[in-house]
C-alpha cells in the first residue's frame, strides 16, 4: 500500500460496484437499472439553454427539485433534502446520526455500501444476522441503542418487511434515528412515507435510479421531520452544498412530474419480473419472493459464480456476490420482455448441455 495512505484509508472497506463494461454490448441485468430511458418530460426539459447556463453553479437548496417532490409526496420542502444519489444521502445520514455513543445496526445481508460507508466514518456498525430464510426479525433491533438503517425491500435478497414493523421500531425508542431506504420501493413494497408526520425520528430514502431512469443523473432524495432534514443539511454544507448538478435538477423534477410514465414503466418490470421469475421456476430454479426489480435466484445445479461466469460467457450480465450465505444466489435484473426471454432462453441451453 503507498506511503502517502493514511491510516484511516488504510483501514477502509471499499464498495465493488457492478460492471459497468463499456467495450462490449451486453445484456446488462447487474445492477438494477431501469431498461427504460428517461420520461420524454425529461428530454425535453435538458434544453440547449439550459445547457448554455452550465457556466452557473447549480441552486445549493435545490428548490425546483424539492418543490416537485413536495407536491409527489404532499409533504413540504422543510421535509425534503436532494442528493447526488441516494448514496450520497445515505453518507450524510451515516455522518449526521452516527458517531461517539451512537453506534449504528444493519443486516448482514443488504445493501453493502452501508458498510463502505460507516467504515468511511469509523463507526461501530453492529451486523445483525437475517433469519435462515432471509427474513428481518424487527425484535433483533428493538433495543438497539443507535441508528438502524433498514433497506426496505431488501437488496440484494428483494424482500420486504411490514410497515407495521418499522412501525414498531419507530415507537420502541423515540430517541434514536431509524433509517428506511426505499430505493426499490415503487415495484411492491409498502413505503414509510405516509408516517413521516408521526415519527420524528423516521427518515425514508428514495433515488431516481430505478424507477424514475435516472441511475446516470444521480439524483436520490431523504424524506423526514425537519429536524432531520436539517441535521442532513449540516453535513450537507459541510461537503459539497452544490451537491445536485444543474441538469440534474431539471432532469429529476421534470422526472417526478411524468406520474404517468412512471406508472407504465413500473407496471412493465414488475410484470416482467412475474414472468421471469415463473421461467426461472420452470427450470429449477429457487427463486426468492420480491418486491423489486431484481429476482435472486438460485439454480441448485451449478454454484452462483458459475451460473454468473456462463451467463456473462454468453453476453448476459447478472450480479454474483462472493459472500457467505449467498454464493449459490446469482440476482437478476429485470429488463425488457425481450432481455428477459434471451436471458431464460440462455439458460435453458446451458443447463441443457450439463
Ligand atoms: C438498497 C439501495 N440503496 C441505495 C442505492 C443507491 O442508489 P443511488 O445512489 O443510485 O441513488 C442502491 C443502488 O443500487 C441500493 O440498492
Amino acid at each position: 500500500m503507498s506511503d502517502y495512505l493514511s491510516a484511516e484509508a488504510a483501514r477502509l472497506a471499499p464498495y465493488t460496484p457492478g460492471e459497468q463494461p463499456q467495450d462490449q454490448q451486453y445484456i446488462k441485468l447487474n445492477t438494477n437499472e431501469s431498461p427504460f430511458p428517461p420520461s420524454p418530460r425529461v428530454v425535453k426539459a435538458l434544453s440547449r439553454a439550459e445547457l448554455l447556463k452550465l457556466n452557473l453553479y447549480s441552486d445549493p437548496t435545490c428548490a425546483a427539485l424539492v418543490g416537485a417532490l413536495a407536491r409527489r409526496y404532499e409533504l413540504k420542502a422543510e421535509n425534503i433534502i436532494t442528493g447526488n444519489g441516494s448514496d450520497e444521502i445515505l453518507a450524510f445520514a451515516f455522518r449526521a446520526f452516527c458517531g461517539e455513543g451512537r453506534p449504528v445496526a444493519y443486516a448482514d445481508i443488504t445493501y453493502g455500501f452501508y458498510k463502505a460507508q460507516t467504515a468511511l466514518f469509523g463507526l461501530d456498525a453492529h451486523i445483525i444476522p437475517l433469519r435462515e430464510d432471509f427474513t428481518l426479525n424487527v425484535d433483533d433491533y428493538l433495543d438497539f441503542p443507535g441508528t438502524i438503517v433498514i433497506a426496505n425491500p431488501n437488496a440484494p435478497t428483494g424482500m420486504a418487511v411490514p410497515r407495521a414493523d418499522i412501525q414498531r421500531l419507530l415507537e420502541a425508542r423515540p430517541d434514536r434515528v431509524v433509517i428506511v431506504d426505499e430505493a426499490y420501493v415503487d415495484f411492491g413494497g409498502e413505503s414509510c412515507v405516509p408516517m413521516i408526520y408521526r415519527y420524528e425520528n423516521l427518515l425514508v430514502v428514495q433515488t431516481m435510479s430505478k424507477s424514475r431512469s435516472l441511475a446516470g443523473g444521480r439524483v436520490g432524495y431523504a424524506l423526514g421531520s425537519p429536524a432531520l432534514i436539517a441535521a442532513l443539511n449540516r453535513v450537507k454544507y459541510s461537503f459539497n452544498p452544490y451537491n445536485v448538478n444543474r441538469l440534474s435538477l431539471i432532469a429529476g423534477a421534470a422526472a417526478v412530474e411524468d406520474e404517468s410514465y412512471f406508472a407504465t414503466c413500473t407496471a412493465a418490470v414488475v410484470r416482467n419480473r412475474e414472468w421471469t421469475a415463473r421461467e426461472l421456476e420452470a427450470l429449477g430454479f429457487t427463486v426468492l419472493p420480491s418486491c423489486t426489480n431484481f429476482l435472486f435466484a438460485r439454480c441448485g445445479r451449478l454454484s452462483g459464480g458459475e451460473v454468473y461466469r456462463r451467463l456473462k460467457e454468453n453476453g448476459v450480465l447478472v450480479r454474483w456476490f462472493d459472500a457467505e450465505r449467498i454464493r449459490d444466489y446469482v440476482r437478476i435484473t429485470i429488463g425488457s420482455l425481450e432481455q428477459m426471454t434471451a436471458l431464460v432462453d440462455e439458460l435453458g441451453r446451458l443447463l441443457d448441455e450439463l
